[in-house]
């Protein structure tokens, strides 16, 4: 059996060594992984200072971070011990390489370790909350407020520093919670800055970035988005580039993007499966065609896709066969527009470092597309389709994504929109999908969204829709009795959709809904409201 500890190592082994960014003349932090939880959040955290970042692997040698010249690294936390025999070791060379180097947690416990020092288990592990006490307030811990809550997540502690160090601050149960070598810049922390918990934190990383790094901002949107199209012009000439919009801020972005970088060189192409939300695909035309003349290939295969869902209740059938068909559709779809050089792609960033299959050709180094993104929710595109891709964001987290967005004209209600899943409202009506379902459902769902707009409230859920049950209860209206589908009501929070909560939504609210849907919607007599978190339940009910 897997431990966690296995699970999340093996996570560690499959990053790259090699940074994505081919500009070097950029500034930048590189985050060495060792397995941590956290390695995408330090990341996240330094870009917010406008400093780029990348998260490597712990493999990365001393001789690639030289060639690689980084104003500053990160070494992250991770769940082993330093003392394991299978934990994972960074090159021992990349002390002496003169670049100033920040260790958390793990990162730290394996500076001391391989500088000399000393790590044992502590008597007492410390996890959670522990008020931070400071030493010496000069650089790492400038502005980071004598007592301010860090938080902690540690099993073993320094017990002996490495020659050159010295203690930076302490708390109850840790005597060095934070360590410094000044000369050779060399820094270490116990507790997790880059946690929402760690009252200072931002503060101590600004001080890492700023201060000691030496770096300026200059990972600013404008830059990127500056950077890009001048990218993109030099990458596709005068080649043509496919794009499959959905309608979503990423492949909407995309498609801003590109088409200012090489105007009709771009053909977007939009498959209507038939399971989109009341009025968007007319909104999607409307908006690309109308608003900024971005044309847009409509592709109406809203009867293939119903007719593939038919008679099917199974969950994971239903999005076989919808990402079959998808597929399916696009081969021929793209035949018929194409030939097409490029297949533009709407790749994040965690999707390059959570996906160890880069899928690089041998031949020209370049990434090819085995996969489309997975909220077409298919295994692969055919072999005989195997475009080159063109993947303008793969070096941006999602709200980087909004602010490019934002910055190159997208409305807001694209920017804003809540995730919608791939295979859209088919995986919403529970068992089989039919047109008369389908109808019901964009009702309500229409109604959801029509009342929390009105009431102010779209941008504070992480997706707020209606679910459609398969089953039928008994309802009375006006002097009749009704046995008609309920509607659930799934209003969540969540900060990356990974984990959630039921939102606790005002009670007016919820009861003009409700009446609304059972005034309005014929062949719906109830509505509930889905109290479950998670995990242990999903956000979708499908
Ligand atoms: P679950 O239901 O797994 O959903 O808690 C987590 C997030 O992912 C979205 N989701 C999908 N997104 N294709 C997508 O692009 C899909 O097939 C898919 N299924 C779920 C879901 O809406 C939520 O935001």
């Amino acid at each position: 059996m897997t431990t966690q500890t296995e699970k999340l190592s093996n996570q560690a082994e499959a990053l790259p060594t090699k940074p994505i960014t081919k500009s070097l003349n950029r500034q930048m932090i590189v985050i060495l992984d060792f397995g941590s939880q956290y390695s995408e959040l330090i990341a996240r955290r330094i870009r917010e200072t406008q400093v780029y970042s990348e998260v490597l692997s712990y493999r990365t040698t001393a001789e690639q971070l030289r060639q690689l010249n980084p104003k500053g690294i990160i070494l992250s936390g991770g769940p082993n011990s330093v003392y394991d025999d299978l934990a994972p070791k960074c090159d021992r060379e990349i002390w002496h390489l003169g670049i100033p180097i920040l260790g958390v947690c793990y990162g730290m416990q394996l500076m001391v370790q391989q500088l000399g020092g000393g790590v044992e288990r502590a008597k007492r592990g410390e996890y959670g909350k522990a008020s931070l006490f400071i030493d010496d307030p000069t650089d790492l811990l400038t502005n980071v407020e004598d007592g301010a809550t860090m938080w902690m997540s540690h099993g073993d502690s320094c017990t002996e520093l490495p020659a050159g160090f010295e203690i930076l601050a302490h708390t109850e149960n840790t005597p060095c919670a934070a360590i410094a070598d000044h000369d050779r810049k060399l820094y270490g922390v116990q507790f997790h800055p880059e946690v929402v918990h760690s009252i200072g934190g931002i503060a101590l990383i600004r001080n890492f970035v700023y201060h000691i790094c030496d770096c300026e901002p200059t990972w600013t949107t404008e830059a990127f988005v500056e950077e890009s199209i001048r990218e993109i012009k030099a990458k596709i000439g005068d080649k043509r580039v496919l794009l499959a919009l959905s309608g979503g801020v990423d492949s909407s972005t995309l498609a801003f993007l590109l088409h200012r970088a090489i105007g009709d060189k771009l053909t977007c192409m939009f498959i209507d499966q038939g399971f989109m939300r009341k009025g968007e695909p007319e909104r999607l035309l409307k908006i690309f065609n109308e608003q900024f003349h971005i044309p847009v290939e409509y592709v109406n295969a809203r009867d293939r896709f119903l007719e593939q869902v038919k008679g099917v209740t199974d969950p994971e059938e239903k999005r076989r066969r919808i990402g079959h068909e998808f597929i399916s559709v696009f081969e021929s779809e793209s035949q018929r527009l194409g030939p097409f050089d490029y297949l533009a792609q709407g790749t994040l960033y965690p999707d390059v470092i959570e996906s160890a299959d880069t899928n690089v050709d041998p031949k020209t180094g370049e990434r090819v597309a085995v996969k489309i993104k997975s909220h077409h929710n298919v295994g692969g595109l055919p072999k005989n389709l195997r475009f080159k891709l063109v993947e303008p964001l793969r070096k941006l987290f999602k709200d980087e994504v909004r602010k490019v967005g934002k910055a190159i004209g997208l409305p807001a209600e694209i920017i804003q929109r809540h995730p919608f899943p791939g295979p859209g409202l088919a995986i919403r009506i529970l068992g089989e999908v039919t047109a008369e379902k389908l109808n019901i459902l964009r009702d309500a769902d229409f109604i959801v969204r029509d009342e929390i707009s009105k009431w102010g409230l779209y941008n504070e859920f992480w997706q707020a829709f209606a679910v459609l049950l398969p089953i039928r209860s008994v309802g009375v209206m006006g002097d009749r009795r009704t046995y008609a589908y309920p509607i659930v009501l799934r209003f969540v929070s969540s900060e990356d959709g990974m984990t959630a909560d039921w939102s606790r939504s005002p009670y007016d609210l919820l009861e003009v809904i409700s009446n609304r849907i059972v005034n309005e919607v014929k062949g719906v007599n109830r509505v509930v409201y889905d109290i479950t978190s998670k995990p242990p339940g999903t956000i979708e009910w499908e």
